[in-house]
């Protein structure tokens, strides 16, 4: 069985030690307040220096945190970058990999890609690594072929097993940033196409085992239909969850959406 997820990417929005301190011992009590919590997943990706906030308050809580990107070898000469070392020596466990703005800001190729996941597995962190962050919108064989052809080059020379704990977010680039999601039979559609494809590639079991969940313009109005698919395990939300209340609300959808499939 998949763990339902709940992650977050603050992106450079909520940079300050204080904001970030008050924001986050507020995300804390409203999770909290949804009671045992024992049952899903919740990563946060924090602004990067911020990264020292979220252990202070999150560490030897259920919440986990991450880095946003991560150099792709352990140490060396990757001047501005952030290293592995650094996050274990923090308390992460997750890290984020080629978001939309990595790749369109920052040049990312999918070779880099390719090493960043290499690194976080063998270290044995949790790789969240988003995928499917198409210009235009994609569906049917179209997106097959275009997640066939991303997902090849990813898990290049990887070898995953079902016990490896990964997590792909499925975030159409037309989507990110925007007032709506993606239409949720859209996101349904391909989800169970992402599905298709990693069977085809690292064979049923090892298919069932990755979670998968969709990030563009979650709010709490739209999160409850989102997340209404056995294929979809969970929400990887921006903007419209860094209000605490709306985090809990966002969470609250997932879980009872969850627990009743
Ligand atoms: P958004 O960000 O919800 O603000 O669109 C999502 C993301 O980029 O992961």
């Amino acid at each position: 069985m998949r763990r339902p997820i709940i992650a977050m990417n603050f992106k450079n929005y909520i940079n300050t030690e204080s904001e970030t301190t008050t924001l986050f011992k507020q995300m804390k009590q409203e999770l909290t307040s949804l009671g045992n919590l024992d049952d899903m997943d919740v990563y946060l990706f924090p602004s990067m220096g911020s990264l020292h906030v979220a252990r202070d308050i999150f560490e030897g809580s259920s919440i986990s945190y991450g880095s946003q990107n991560i150099a792709p070898e352990k140490n060396g000469a990757f001047t501005g970058e952030y290293s592995i070392e650094s996050l274990i020596d923090i308390g992460g466990d997750v890290v984020e990999i080629g978001h939309y703005e990595r790749i369109t800001l920052f040049n990312e190729s999918r070779e880099l890609i390719n090493k960043k996941i290499k690194l976080t597995l063998e270290n044995e962190l949790t790789p969240l690594i988003c995928v499917g962050s198409e210009e235009t919108i994609l569906e049917g064989n179209a997106f097959k072929e275009y997640m066939q052809d991303q997902l090849k080059s990813y898990f290049k020379g990887i070898i995953i097993n079902e016990t490896d704990n990964i997590v792909l977010a499925y975030e159409p680039a037309w989507a990110i940033g925007k007032k709506e999601a993606a239409p949720v039979e859209i996101v349904h559609n391909n989800h169970r196409l992402i599905r298709e494809v990693l069977s085809e590639l690292m064979g049923e079991q090892v298919a069932q085992s990755i979670h998968l969940i969709y990030g563009g313009s979650v709010s709490k109005e739209n999160a409850g239909a989102l997340v209404a698919s056995k294929e979809v395990d969970g929400l990887f939300i921006g903007r419209f969850g860094h209000d605490p209340k709306n985090f809990r609300e966002i969470s609250k959808e997932i879980i009872m959406k969850k627990r009743s499939e």
